[in-house]
């Protein structure tokens, strides 16, 4: 198996599971101290992905927030921020999106064979477009980002993508914070879809903490053996 980076899955939910509310307004799930514990997680890694779909919802920056953080990284011959990953399959992304026109780091679009062209045309002055396979697979994706340097990957959601990584057994470790509240509207966006996961009443994941962070308590589970190894 080619190699890939350590990749901890880091998101917020609902006690009943939802990542965001089912309307367009944004659903604040996270505190201000535990935002800040991600800001730390990003800080530590190399790069970090979201899907397309939350680049188009939420409009993140995805930079490191806190400058004691991003000097500490400019020392270390870093960055201030993590290279930004996203991907797509339809292309439509805005180049005037803050993912694009926020921070000076290095932007990646994993993009599908079949629309790459089209993301080329539209984003190619803001970002580095990568022919990503038709489909793309986390898999290639991974082994693409290890190739280009990336040896600490966060994923920041959303479900669709956090399946993938889950079912295709390509996570590491994972940071599952739930906020005390309910979202009660299967409209909303999940943490995760169908599909076959590798973990089951026979093959438990291994809770490695459990952290009462203000009003949420983060989950932090050991996916693979790989799990504080990095
Ligand atoms: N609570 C949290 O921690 C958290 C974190 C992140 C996001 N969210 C919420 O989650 C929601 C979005 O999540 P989501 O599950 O709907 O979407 P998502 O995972 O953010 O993005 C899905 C999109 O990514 C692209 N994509 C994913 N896999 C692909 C593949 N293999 N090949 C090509 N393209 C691929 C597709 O984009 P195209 O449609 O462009 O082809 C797809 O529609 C938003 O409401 C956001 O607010 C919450």
């Amino acid at each position: 198996m080619a190699e890939r980076p350590y990749t901890v899955l880091s998101c917020g939910m609902s006690i009943d599971g939802y990542l965001d509310s089912a309307d367009n307004q944004r659903l604040l799930l996270s505190n201000e101290a535990d935002l800040d514990r991600v800001d730390a997680v990003r800080a530590s890694c190399d790069a970090i992905m979201v899907g397309a779909a939350t680049v188009r919802n939420d409009n993140p920056r995805l930079l490191v927030r806190a400058a004691s953080r991003r000097d500490d990284r400019v020392a270390r011959g870093l960055p201030p921020s993590p290279t930004k990953v996203t991907v797509t399959y339809h292309a439509k992304l805005e180049a005037g999106a803050s993912f694009f026109t926020s921070g000076d780091g290095t932007k990646l679009v994993y993009c599908a064979s079949e629309t790459v062209a089209e993301a080329r045309d539209r984003l190619g002055s803001v970002a580095t477009v990568v022919d990503g396979g038709q489909p793309v697979t986390m898999a290639r994706l991974s082994e693409d980002l290890y190739a280009r340097g990336v040896r600490r990957l966060m994923v920041e959601g959303g479900g669709i993508v956090h399946t993938q990584f889950l079912t295709a057994g390509l996570a590491d470790e994972l940071h599952l914070v739930v906020a005390p509240l309910f979202v009660g509207d299967s409209r909303a966006p999940r943490f995760v879809g169908d599909g076959r996961f590798p973990w089951s009443s026979d093959r438990r994941a291994v809770l490695a903490e459990v952290r009462p962070i203000d009003d949420v308590v983060l989950l932090r589970y050991a996916l693979s053996p790989r799990f504080g190894s990095d």
